[in-house]
């Protein structure tokens, strides 16, 4: 048999499966542009986990068929002994930063009168506040990514960058702009404030040094040896700059070049605007500074570049910068103040937190009076003491946190700070752990009851509105909730009695609980808050175990065979599991209707366990809904008919897939077969 015709697992040929492959691979890099790039999902999550499935059977059946650039490709290869250092294509050089407005104007001077004949306009976009990298493409597949490093050589980082979804690992062919023979483009990496306070929660969960600002997370990020860890930090690039292009067509304005990066697929900035006049420029950077803290991401001003390529070669660069460019700073989000007094809160966890009081200081609009000092271990790394002068940092919507001590204020007496040695919520002494002080009283701790209740609605848990912080206070208070479960027998009547409830805000927050009552199982577990489990270890023990109650039941060496759980939190969670506090609570929980979706995975013995079904036509249920169903029982959509195919579901105007399904025998259901056969079963 020559391989040509080697049949795989569906019984298809290696062209079959190579025209196939390609198929999926097209259809995968649409929806990851849509996605990742554009923020216009076009399928569901589980439809697209269904297509990557397929083309990773495909792959697996067909090793030879792989190739870099495949979306199965983007988290590959192991631990990298080192970053191997790579020549840019062209060099990346720096703006000249300007935060004074006359400075802005005289730019704007020099280039009209260096111009004198030129109609001049400027492409303005957000100074974005990452870590600037270079991109490659060569013949349209993404080659090298490094760092800036120092202009000429930078870090190699290809493997870290690859695992970012906004990145194509091939380019798109444009309407209007062909795929350039070599591209090198000048991207900045960023991570969003979401998932920056996500990593920050995690990594103090598990005791391990926090990142300072979005930016730090961003570069840390792309510096790990592991690609893996990369990927799980979800980092995103803008492309703002061609560096250079081979056989590309030809553009004339900033705007165009810009209009040609996307069009190839790159993510670019959609604020980007033409500016006819400074006057226009200024108002821009008004503009944007006000939206600075919505964005979702940090930027920190605005760039400013002549619009009219060619008029930049005549500019040209001094030694450092373009004279075409320049960064128009925002004012800083960072003030100096004085720790007036140090407080100390106790969270969910049990962990005595000191918070600096702070002299109040306006901060980008916000005044900021507080700042979180983390840890003793932190406050000792950083030598801070009541009295002194320090300097403060607001990034976005992140909790203020404290740069550096600049020295003692002498406004208010030096004070050496001693955390205390009882609780401050409930006066049970306190246990030290590495660098923190814990409080052992668990839930019968009012703070940790009140942190406990706040994380299990926030965000990433059960995503319950109007749980906040001074609602979650009267409700522990009153007596009203003495643990989560009591959430669900809430009703509205005794919660108007509470200070700041009227008719209407008691209803919306019992509607608000019941609606949240089918969470994931992977925020169900992440809401919970087992020790050292954030949202990717909740996410992996869904994966792994697929129900609460298996989670219940496992042991340590069960627990540690879930990839990414250790043994220091295998051991939390069996502890966690072992009260049987822990346990009655969650058995409320489900006793009160709250009912975990598992994920994707094999159902062990569901109806389907095993089987591959391919769904044809026009089905009555969204065809996401029915590739749900067939997981759920165990079994795996496919899209293509094959020998091995179990069963077709075909609906109104089924064409050639059913034609073949008959052809080779495959067992044929209507969409109310299907669902009879699924009866029974949850
Ligand atoms: S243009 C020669 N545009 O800011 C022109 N730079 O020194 C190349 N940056 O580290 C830079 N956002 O990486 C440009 N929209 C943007 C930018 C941007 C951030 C970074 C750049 C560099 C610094 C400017």
């Amino acid at each position: 048999m020559t391989p040509s015709d080697a049949p795989d697992l569906d019984g298809m040929t290696r062209d079959e499966a190579g025209r196939r492959i390609e198929q999926l691979r097209g259809e995968l890099r649409r929806h990851e542009h849509a996605y990742y790039v554009l923020d216009r999902p076009e399928i569901s999550d589980a439809a697209y986990d269904a297509l990557f499935k397929d083309l990773l059977g495909l792959e697996r059946a067909f090793p030879d068929l792989v190739t870099p650039d495949s979306p199965t490709q983007r988290v590959g290869g192991g631990v990298l002994p080192s970053f191997p250092e790579v020549r840019h294509l062209a060099p990346m050089i720096s703006l000249e930063s300007i935060t004074d407005p006359d400075e802005v104007r005289r730019f704007d001077e020099r280039i009209r009168k260096a111009l004198p004949n030129a109609r001049v306009s400027y492409l303005v976009e957000p100074k974005f506040d990452g870590l600037s990298i270079e991109a490659v493409y060569i013949n349209g597949q993404l080659d090298r990514v490094s760092t800036r490093g120092d202009g000429e050589w930078g870090e190699g980082i290809t493997k870290n960058v690859k695992t970012i979804r906004s990145v194509p690992l091939r380019l798109h062919a444009g309407p209007d702009a062909p795929v350039p023979a070599v591209l090198a483009a000048r991207g900045e990496a960023i991570m969003h404030a979401r998932d920056f306070e996500r990593l920050n929660r995690d990594l103090e969960q598990e005791g391990k040094a926090l990142f300072a600002n979005p930016r730090n997370a961003a570069a840390g990020s792309v510096r790990q040896l592991d690609p893996r860890i990369t990927a799980r930090r979800r980092l995103d690039v803008f492309f703002y700059d061609l560096l250079h292009a081979e056989d590309a067509v030809p553009v004339a304005t900033a705007l165009d070049e810009l209009r040609v990066l996307g069009e190839w697929g790159l993510r670019i900035a959609p604020e980007a605007r033409d500016c006819e006049t400074i006057e226009d420029v200024f108002a821009y950077h008004r503009e944007m500074e006000s939206r600075r803290d919505s964005l979702g991401y940090e930027i920190d001003g605005i760039v400013v570049k002549l619009a009219d390529l060619s008029a930049r070669l005549r500019l040209g660069t001094t030694a450092r910068h373009p004279r075409w460019a320049l960064a128009f700073k925002f004012a800083p989000r960072e003030q100096k103040t004085i720790i007036r007094g140090i407080s100390v809160q106790v969270g969910r966890t049990g962990v005595l937190t000191p918070v600096a009081d702070l002299e109040p200081v306006e901060i980008g609009g916000v005044t900021v009076a507080r700042a979180t000092l983390h840890n003793r271990e932190e406050m000792k790394r950083k030598n801070l003491h009541v009295g002194d002068r320090v300097r403060v940092v607001r990034a976005g919507d992140v909790i203020p946190d404290i740069v550096e001590r600049i020295g003692p204020s002498g406004a208010v007496p030096e004070a050496d700070f001693v955390m205390p040695a009882e609780c401050p919520s409930c006066g049970t002494p306190v246990v030290h752990e590495g660098p923190f002080d814990r409080c052992p009283n668990g839930l019968e701790c009012p703070a940790q009851l009140k942190g406990a209740i706040q994380h299990f609605g926030s965000r990433d848990a059960l995503d319950i509105r109007g749980l906040g912080e001074r609602t979650v206070d009267e409700l522990v208070s009153s007596g009203l909730v003495k643990s989560v479960a009591d959430l669900f027998a809430l009703m509205a009547e005794p919660l108007k009695a509470l200070e700041g409830f009227a008719d209407l805000s008691a209803r919306n927050l019992v509607d608000a609980i019941r609606a949240a009552n089918k969470p994931t199982l992977a925020r169900f577990i992440y809401a919970l808050g087992i020790p050292q489990v954030g949202t990717e270890t909740a996410r992996d023990l869904a994966q792994h175990f697929g129900s609460v109650e298996r989670i219940e039941h496992a042991n340590e060496d069960d627990l540690m065979a879930v990839s990414g759980v250790g043994e220091a939190v295998a051991r939390a969670i069996a502890t966690f599991f072992a009260q049987a506090e822990n346990r009655r609570i969650i058995e409320r929980c489900l006793e009160a209707g709250v009912q975990p979706i598992a994920p994707d995975r094999p159902a062990v013995g569901g109806v389907l366990a095993g089987k591959t079904v391919v769904f044809t036509g026009t089905l009555e249920m969204p065809r996401a809904q029915a590739e749900e169903r067939v997981r759920r029982h165990g079994g795996r959509p496919t899209s293509s008919v094959s020998k091995s195919t179990d069963y077709l579901v075909a609906g109104e105007d089924a064409g050639s897939k059913l034609q073949k399904a008959k052809k080779l025998g495959v067992p044929v259901l209507t969409e109310g077969e299907f669902l009879k056969m699924l009866e029974g079963e949850r």
